[in-house]
């Protein structure tokens, strides 16, 4: 078996976290059962227990391959001359970003943090020079890094601070999670606590009470209630912190970590 396939890397990893990582042929048919939303490159995947990644990167995979078909087919609309290296550069960047973008994780192990934000850097890097056939632009690169050192944070995913297992680990109410979305060639940037994001199409006024809660004298868990049709109540959290449109080759240039 090769090394990242490898489930268990240690009897303590497992007995101390529970780390049994998942064999492809699994990640692959728990995928299928949402296959159409991994197929979608701006649908949101959160796994809050993500290890090395594997469920992160197959979803990646799955994405790229997407754009990379969509541009297999103008290609075959083009003519001789408009193919000229690198055309598709200004296609492939901001979808390829907005697939990464869209892509989070937690777990509570330093190690297994870098480990998958390693492997989706690099397998990023790769597909960009195999899809796009020229070297990853400078700026492109950082923007994939910046994305993924928003993305996959170490962090406690089910504790609070106040009960956090392993010393120096953010608690489930210090997560705070980036929200992208794209306009153009421009990326918006929204920072949220993950504690508050279950509220985001909440449909029950219970969830008001249990935010109240939560925040007490926070001021930043403010959100705003928003009322269906059907008369239902669905609370929108307010962002932590808001940045302006950026264009994506300037993202980590914007942005401080
Ligand atoms: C069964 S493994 C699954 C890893 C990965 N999802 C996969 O399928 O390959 C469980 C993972 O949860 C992480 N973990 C354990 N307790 C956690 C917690 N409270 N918050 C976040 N991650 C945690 C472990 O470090 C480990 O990587």
């Amino acid at each position: 078996m090769e090394n990242k396939e490898k489930q268990v890397i240690s009897r303590k990893r497992v007995t101390d976290h529970g780390e049994v990582l998942t064999a492809r042929r699994e990640v692959e048919a728990m995928l299928d059962l949402v296959k159409q939303e991994t197929e979608r490159i701006e649908s949101r995947f959160l796994e809050p227990a993500c290890g090395n990644g594997n469920f992160l990167i197959a979803i990646l995979e799955r994405k790229l391959s997407v754009i990379e078909r969509k541009l297999a087919r103008q290609e075959k609309h083009l003519k001789k001359a408009e193919k000229r290296p690198g055309w598709k550069a200004p296609l492939y960047e901001p979808d390829s970003l907005l697939a990464l973008s869209s892509i989070y994780g937690i777990d509570i192990l330093q190690d297994s943090i870098d480990a998958a934000k390693e492997r989706l850097l690099t397998y990023f890097t790769e597909s960009y020079q195999r899809i796009v056939e020229k070297e990853i632009p400078q700026e492109v690169f950082a923007a994939a890094k910046f994305i993924l050192d928003k993305n996959i944070l170490l962090g406690d995913a089910i504790n609070p601070q106040k009960d956090v297992t392993v010393p120096g680990v953010p608690g489930l109410d210090q997560i705070i999670f980036t929200e992208w979305s794209r306009i153009g060639n421009d990326f918006k940037r929204r920072e949220f606590r993950y504690s508050t994001m279950y509220l985001d199409g909440s449909e029950t006024a219970g969830a008001s009470a249990a935010s109240d809660d939560l925040f007490a004298g926070d001021k930043s868990a403010a959100h705003d209630v928003f009322k269906t049709d059907t008369g239902n109540e669905i609370m929108k959290p307010t962002p932590v912190r808001d940045f302006p449109l950026t264009h994506y080759t300037k993202i980590s240039m914007k942005g401080e970590l």
